[in-house]
């Protein structure tokens, strides 16, 4: 797994990921001390996954909290590709977005690429796709958003609403430019040749719209960061702010190294999992640990490689001075993994039943909150006659 070559593209992560060397492939920055300060002055206490270098890097926050300082607001804008159930590793940044959308009183755009799922699988139907599409859907409400500001778009279904923006995007991207970003081949069919025009509407459909400028904000993990490279290409050839983006890292699996990912069940944690299967998955875990109790108990445990520990570190354990001790005591061979991931498992539990209540819940509004049946709602937001 080590020594396996670091991939991260939009369709593909795989090897061990070195953050540092994506921000200086990528082009983007460290969110540096001075810029988390700046930030400070709106959330008081910074979010647990800001103190924890979670959410790492950026591009243009620093303009956009002036732009804001300076009165004009800013929009959300995020995304799910809905090509299975929703696992914790998507639920991380959103839970992120949520706490932006409080704190700055953000309109948030989320799109699901029922589209891009489709036209990348092998054997997704787009009636799956656009199954999925509710399903995840659900699973963006349980996470907190306030329906009233939150803006769902399937992109098969509310196509209306970004083609024109599309189209614009897609006139400024060149074959040659979308190959080098996304290593695009002979062989790729060309639905996914133009979707990363699709993807970089929603960034500016509020201005489109709206008829003036207005910034955005796009929080995701960094594998999207191809799409915002074209996106930004774009902006200032239209006429539009370029979108600004927050990047944050992967949740680990429970397996062995790499990303909780959806083709390996068996170590994911999935939205809807029943809390005995959620706790059955934990208990069979991967750990940092020894091969002895006794071993582990005289030399320590390693809590960096260890899903159980990160799970607390990215999630379930919002205090600094609990986790810095579960660390330590990991460390000094005084935690036990055993007793480590009968901890966690009621917190996961518990996590879960809550958010598959909201996701019970969520089913008398979601169709509320797809775009074209929420024309109104967006006109009245934006003081508008027409959408
Ligand atoms: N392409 C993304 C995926 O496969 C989905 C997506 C669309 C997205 N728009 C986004 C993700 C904006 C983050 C931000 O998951």
């Amino acid at each position: 797994m080590a020594d396996e070559e670091m991939v991260v593209t939009p369709w593909e992560v795989v090897g061990e990921i070195d953050y540092s060397k994506l921000m200086e492939q990528f082009g983007t920055q460290p969110l540096s001390e001075d810029l988390l300060n700046k930030f400070r002055k709106h959330s008081g206490e910074l979010h647990i996954q800001l103190r924890r270098g979670i959410f790492f890097s950026h591009r243009d926050l620093d303009w956009l909290l002036e732009r804001y300082d300076a009165g004009e607001k800013f929009i959300l804008y995020t995304g799910r590709g809905p090509s299975g159930n929703v696992h914790l590793g998507h639920v991380i940044p959103w839970l992120f977005t949520k706490h932006l959308q409080d704190i700055f009183d953000a309109r948030l755009y989320f799109q699901l690429t029922d589209d891009e799922k489709f036209l990348i699988s092998q054997n997704l139907t787009l009636e799956d796709t656009l199954h999925l599409t509710y399903e995840n859907a659900l699973d963006v409400l349980a996470s907190g958003f306030d329906p009233k500001k939150t803006f769902l778009i399937s992109d098969v279904k509310n196509v209306q609403t970004l083609y024109r923006i599309a189209v614009e995007v897609a006139k400024t991207v060149t074959y040659s430019t979308a190959k080098a970003v996304f290593g695009f081949k002979e062989s790729s069919n060309i639905g996914i040749l133009f979707f990363p025009a699709i993807q970089a509407a929603p960034c500016f459909l509020e201005s489109a719209t709206s008829g003036r400028n207005v910034p955005c904000l796009i929080p995701a993990a960094i594998d999207q960061d191809p799409y915002w490279r074209i996106a930004r290409d774009a902006a200032p050839k239209l006429g539009y702010y370029k979108p600004a983006q927050m990047h944050c890292k992967f949740l680990p699996g429970l397996g062995k190294g790499g990303k909780m990912s959806s083709s390996m069940p068996e170590t994911c944690i999935f939205t809807i999992d029943p809390p005995k299967v959620a706790e059955k998955k934990i208990m069979n875990a991967f750990t940092g640990g020894r091969s002895t109790v006794e071993e582990q108990k005289k030399m320590g445990a390693n809590p960096h490689i260890c899903p159980i520990y990160h799970y607390e570190r990215f999630l379930f354990e919002p205090d600094d001075a609990k986790l810095a001790e579960i660390e330590n005591t990991c460390k000094s061979g005084g935690l036990l993994c055993g007793e480590h991931k009968a901890t966690l498992a009621p917190k996961v539990i518990k996590f879960l039943k809550e958010y598959q209540e909201r996701r019970e819940k969520a089913k008398d509004v979601v169709s509320d909150c797809f775009i074209d049946s929420c024309d109104r709602k967006l006109q009245e937001a934006l003081g508008l006659e027409r959408f």
